[in-house]
This record gives C-alpha cells, sequence and structure tokens, in this order.
C-alpha cells in the first residue's frame, strides 16, 4: 500500500487540462457481483491477482461481503450483498456484475468533492473520515455516466492493508502474478449523442482536457461504428476515452453493450504490462479468452507499423494487435466479455513510445468483434 505520496512529482504532460483536481492516480476499481467469492477465485487462478483485504461478516458487516485483490499498482475489489434488497442487488439486477466505483487517489478527498461539485458534479458521498488502528482515510464521492461514480479517496495518514474496516486476506491460495502492472485507460460507453456531454463532464468538473478524437469515418466497419474521444488528467495518469454508438447498418457492439447494460457503464479496462508476450501467454494458458485476430492481418501489418523489437510469430500465435503514432509504437489485444452479458471486457497494453490507443487497429478489431456478434445472433 502506497501512503506517501509526498515525494511525487505532479507532473503537467497535458497543457491544456486544469489544475483543480490533482489526481495521483487510480485508487481501486470495485465490481458489484453476483458471487464475489467465485469472482476473486477467477481473478486469483486466471488474472494473477494477489489476495490483499476482505470485509464482510466476520469483520462485523451484515448486509455485503468484499474482496480485495492486487497486482502491482492494480486494486480490484469485488462486492456482493448478503441479503435481499437494497442498492448493490438492484445495480446487479440492472446491470449485471459490473464496475460501479472507479475511485481516485487525491491528497485531499473534501477539496476534491468542492472543487467537483462547485462545478456541477453530483454528489454520491459527502466527505467523511473512517478509523481503525491504523490510520484514517478521507472519502468522499460523485456521480458519472450511468450509475457509475468516483470515490476520492485520501490516504495520507493511513497505513493499514487497504480502508478502515477490511482485515488482511491471506489464503494459502496464491497463484503467481501474470506481470499486470497498472491501469492504463478505462473506457465509458455512453448512449447515443451522450459522448460530447460526458466529456464536457471531465472537461468542467474534473479539469480534464481531450486527448485525441475519431470520428465515425475512423471508426467503422460495413456494419458497426462508434465515435470516441479520450480525456486525460494534467499528469496523463487518469486517461477516460468515452465511446458512444454512431450509425451503421446494424447493431454496434456499444449499442449491444448499452443494451445489455441498460444503460452506460464502464466497457474495458486497459492494464499494462511491460512484457505483453509473457503476459499474454500466462493468461491464455490459464483460460482467458481473447478476441480473434484473423491471421491475414498479420501479412500487412509491419507495413503499417514499420519496424518493432518483438518477433512477429509470437505475436501472430498470440494474436497480439499493433499500431505505431508518431511517438512510438504500442502492442494490445482485448478479451473476449469476462461476464455472462456481452458488456466489460479487458485489454492488455505494452506501450513502447506510443502514446495513443490504437486507432490503426480498430477496424480488424471491430470485423473481429462483429464474428463474435454474429454467433450471438445480436449483430
Ligand atoms: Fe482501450
Amino acid at each position: 500500500m502506497t501512503t506517501d505520496n509526498s515525494s511525487l512529482q505532479l507532473e503537467k504532460i497535458v497543457p491544456q487540462a486544469d489544475d483543480f483536481l490533482p489526481l495521483l492516480g487510480t485508487d481501486y476499481v470495485e465490481l458489484y457481483v453476483g458471487n464475489a467469492k467465485q469472482a476473486a477465485h477467477y481473478y486469483q487462478s486466471a488474472w494473477g491477482f494477489q489476495p490483499l483485504a476482505y470485509a464482510g461478516l466476520e469483520t462485523g458487516l451484515d448486509d455485503r461481503v468484499s474482496y480485495v485483490l492486487v497486482q502491482d499498482k492494480i486494486r480490484l475489489v469485488l462486492t456482493s450483498p448478503l441479503k435481499k434488497g437494497g442498492d448493490i442487488n438492484r445495480h446487479i439486477e440492472a446491470h449485471g456484475d459490473g464496475v460501479k466505483v472507479v475511485a481516485l487517489w487525491v491528497d485531499d478527498a473534501t477539496k476534491s468533492y468542492k472543487e467537483t461539485t462547485s462545478r456541477g458534479a453530483e454528489s454520491y458521498m459527502e466527505p467523511k473520515t473512517v478509523k481503525d488502528s491504523n490510520g484514517e482515510v478521507v472519502l468522499s464521492g460523485i456521480h458519472t455516466y450511468g450509475e457509475t461514480v468516483h470515490i476520492f479517496v485520501e490516504r495520507k495518514n493511513y497505513n493499514g492493508v487497504f480502508l478502515p474496516g477490511y482485515q488482511a486476506w491471506n489464503p494459502e491460495y496464491k497463484p503467481e502474478s501474470v506481470g499486470l502492472k497498472f491501469i492504463d485507460h478505462m473506457v465509458g460507453n455512453v448512449g447515443w449523442n451522450e459522448m460530447n456531454k460526458w466529456c464536457e463532464f471531465y472537461a468542467k468538473v474534473m479539469g480534464f482536457a481531450q486527448l485525441i478524437s475519431f470520428d465515425d469515418e475512423d471508426i467503422s466497419t460495413e456494419y458497426t461504428a462508434l465515435m470516441s474521444k479520450v480525456m486525460s488528467n494534467g499528469n496523463g495518469r487518469i486517461k477516460f476515452p468515452i465511446n458512444e454508438p454512431a450509425d451503421g447498418r446494424k447493431r454496434s457492439q456499444i449499442e449491444e453493450y448499452i443494451d445489455f447494460y441498460n444503460g452506460a457503464g464502464v466497457q474495458h479496462i486497459a492494464l499494462a504490462t511491460d512484457n505483453i508476450i509473457e503476459t499474454v501467454t500466462a493468461l491464455k494458458e490459464r483460460g482467458v479468452e481473447f478476441l480473434y485476430v484473423p491471421e491475414s492481418y498479420y501479412d500487412t501489418v509491419l507495413d503499417r507499423v514499420g519496424k518493432i523489437d518483438e518477433d512477429l510469430a509470437p505475436l501472430k500465435e498470440l494474436g497480439i494487435l499493433i499500431d505505431r503514432d508518431d511517438e512510438g509504437y504500442l502492442l494490445q489485444l482485448f478479451t473476449k466479455p469476462v461476464l455472462d452479458r456481452p458488456t466489460m471486457f479487458f485489454e492488455i497494453i505494452q506501450r513502447k513510445g506510443a502514446q495513443s490507443f490504437g486507432k490503426g487497429n480498430f477496424k480488424a478489431l471491430f470485423e473481429a468483434i462483429e464474428r463474435e456478434q454474429e454467433m450471438r445472433g445480436t449483430l
């Protein structure tokens, strides 16, 4: 647990961004799930997350249980209800398993709340201090798209394992890490014509600036289309691309998501590695399923992206996609949805200089996604 942020340099790399909401990084991502115990086992066994903390009946809760898992800087919280009724059950009924909280690490959660709510954010949680024998944490929260929320976490006076109320969770079963390092970006899907509204929200309420824009000419195949803009905070540690559906001949993957999730929500979490070949090899061995990439993609890819450090053969074998921008290149690939509803998935990404998001791969990717949709009969 990192609690000392005094030495952190918050270097501004996105000059257009405002400074009123300094964000130190992603603190944790919380999913509301139907069966947290089994989900925790999945993220341990398939994804190499390590057990960190637990809260439930044994710690004095009577209505919910949460498991906290960690891999390097990535913290996942998996929460399930223990009783009928209540917000968590209602969330699961509406959305299936999905991301409820994108928690952001801040130096001052009270100021973060004031800066954002005074600019129009809807309050989710007024600033509150929670304590235990390891110190205190200040939490506050605001609503974002759909039923998703941001919680601001101020933990500079806390030395416990996660948050007050949690105890260390230390089971014997600890499969090895797969080398995932940090959250590179988290993508939100929003409804028709809502992309600009939510980009403006991140600009006005949180001081973010737009990095790159695509339009539906850029990202479309014969059947489906979307529009996407990438919003970033000033130091570039928090990047939130926002997608909306665009008109295509058939239902786009964004529409499919919105239909099954019953509204806007987190579409994918991109996890960074510094050795994508090793990471993806390990994930595949453990049963994680990735989107199929046609072999023909590799016939022409080097003409498009130029020279890369890696041999092409293992990239082709694993279905890893390659893209290049002015600053370098990146390697990425996408899992199939990790839930029964075709909603959330993960991206694995290794950046080798490139700061973009794989625009050149989108057409190849979408053609792959459409093959999957066709099999589900939802195209
Ligand atoms: Fe992505």
